[in-house]
């Protein structure tokens, strides 16, 4: 029997907000609950996702240390569209109908390959900076009066696909979370203002904002390594644990049961 996945895919048309980042630390956070993960990264030119899970996997000690792995398939981009989109669907299939939670982190700009990702989302996870430049790829923000004029480019996108979802005759609809990513607590005026904004556009677009990911250097200094700071607990050496990473634990942990699985 055939057993369909949770599927959460990780997207923002706009490069560098952290989709990486978070699908790296959900994937992880999901294994950590038990769960078994399928992994695709459609970003496979610049295959951050991809890297990082093959550092996991070069851990020589990593039975040792008990490093669970997603299985995880790379879609690389190719002249042929349809093939591509063919073979998408193929990876897709077969990792939603073996695991509890598939995971697709999606590249930072519109491609056919990422909408076609977008339209499996039954939860959609969108880290943006706490930013006003980056607030752009949702909505128009008019300058002086704050006020938004339309929603933008990725809101359409996502508009889309929930289309495209209809047509197949899925009845579930998306949910659409936005992750605050990198806040810092400099610079409070900005946080204001974009917690309005946010709270204004969600109710138009149809998005969730919930509490987001600080600035930490935790959350990338273990690339390289294949870690998170989840694998920490198994006191690798060279890491410090500090209140900092339990910190990170909470925004983690935020995050995942902000998606509710279990719901
Ligand atoms: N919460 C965070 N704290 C510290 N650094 C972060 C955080 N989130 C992301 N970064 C860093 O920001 C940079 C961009 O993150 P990442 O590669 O995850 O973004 P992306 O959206 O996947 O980018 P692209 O669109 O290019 O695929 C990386 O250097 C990453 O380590
Ligand atoms: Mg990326």
């Amino acid at each position: 029997m055939s057993k369909r996945a949770h599927v959460i895919v990780v997207g923002n048309e706009k490069g560098g907000t952290g989709k990486s980042t978070v699908s790296m630390h959900l994937i992880i956070s999901l294994l950590e609950q038990g769960r078994s993960v399928g992994s695709i990264d459609i970003d496979a030119r610049q295959a951050t996702l991809s890297r990082y899970i093959a550092n996991r996997e070069a851990r020589k000690d990593r039975e040792e240390l008990a490093l669970a792995l997603p299985e995880h398939v790379a879609v690389p981009p190719t002249p042929d569209r349809e093939a591509d989109e063919a073979r998408l669907q193929e990876v897709f299939d077969h990792l939603a109908a073996r695991h509890d939670v598939v995971v697709i982190d999606t590249p930072g700009s519109d491609h056919y390959l990422s909408r076609l990702g977008h339209s499996f989302a039954d939860t959609l996870v969108t880290p943006l900076n706490d930013s006003l430049i980056d607030l752009d790829v949702l909505a128009l923000v008019e300058p002086g009066t704050m006020k938004i004029r339309r929603p933008s480019q990725y809101s359409e996108m996502v508009w889309e696909t929930k289309k495209i979802r209809a047509m197949r005759g899925e009845r579930k609809v998306v949910d659409w979370i936005v992750l605050r990513n990198r806040l810092s607590n400099l610079d409070a005026r900005n946080k204001r203002d974009m917690e309005k904004l946010l709270a204004e556009l969600a109710k138009r677009v149809g998005f969730r904002v919930i509490p987001g990911l600080g600035e930490r250097v935790i959350y990338r200094s273990m690339f390289l390594e294949g870690l998170t700071l989840l694998d920490l607990r198994r006191k690798i050496l060279g890491f410090d644990f500090s209140m900092s990473h339990v910190a990170a634990r909470q925004e983690l942990r935020g995050l995942v049961d902000a998606i509710g699985l279990d719901r």
